[in-house]
């Protein structure tokens, strides 16, 4: 199997609830590429961490359980120990949980090697906050995918309310200030627009024209086989 740099990868970072996973699954799906939601990743540990009691400022526990993640991802089904956790890593517990263990330097460091494994021809598409700094600097393509605070609470408001859950936009206006808060500001990989990423602000787009402008960018950087060929 062919990685490493010889194989394109796609990165689009950006702060909590901006749409990122959707457009970065879509737009893998057009191309055909792999897709790495690197968000999971971190909420799978605290899920395994709240599951077993470990304490989330734990830092040596939840790294162990870091490298020992029994993690698989089918389709779009995301597997713990066996167990469909899909939907279970997406509450609002194991979204602050997340957030906290993806502070710590050495829960960072054990998956590092696990996303970079994601790399595999024909190409990746990876989401995330460190894609572009950390995991994967030499990406043909940096997107940062932003939308404005209140634009995010009200879109994970809707996607709540569409599945039954009743909450108030105030709150999850809080909750993402105080996410996107440790995000951007801790010491280790903090959620950064690097010089070279192409800024795609989402506030006054709909999800199909900000998947039309990241392929609009990927066409000059990924060549795509000829007709014919
Ligand atoms: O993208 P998400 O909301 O599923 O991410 C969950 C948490 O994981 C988020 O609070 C930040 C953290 N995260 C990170 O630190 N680095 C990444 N590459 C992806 C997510």
């Amino acid at each position: 199997m062919v990685s490493g740099p010889a194989v394109p990868v796609i990165a689009i970072d950006g702060p909590s609830a901006s749409g990122k996973g959707t457009v970065a699954a879509a737009v893998a799906a057009h191309l055909d590429f792999h897709y790495l939601d690197s968000g999971a990743l971190y909420r799978l540990v605290a899920k395994a961490a709240l599951d077993r009691g470990v304490l989330l400022n734990d830092e040596p526990k939840i790294a162990k359980i870091a490298v020992n993640l029994a993690v698989r991802f089918s389709g779009t089904s995301i597997y713990l120990d066996g167990e469909d956790v899909t939907d279970a890593i997406r509450t609002e517990s194991i979204s602050a949980g997340s957030s906290i263990v993806a502070a710590q330097p050495a829960v960072r460091a054990a998956l590092l090697a696990r996303q970079r494994a994601f790399r595999s021809l024909p190409g990746l598409v990876a989401d995330g906050r460190d894609m572009e700094s950390i995991v994967f600097p030499d990406a043909v393509l940096k997107v940062f995918l932003t939308a404005s605070a209140e634009t995010r609470a009200e879109r994970r408001y809707k996607q709540l309310i569409g599945k039954g859950i009743s909450d108030n936009i105030p709150r999850l206006l809080q909750e993402l200030r105080d996410r996107d808060e440790r995000d951007c500001n801790r010491a280790s990989a903090p959620l950064i627009q690097l010089p070279d990423a192409r800024l795609l602000d989402t506030t006054n787009l709909t999800v199909a024209e900000a998947i039309a402008q990241v392929l609009r960018w990927v066409e000059p950087v990924i060549p795509r086989p000829s007709m014919g060929a």
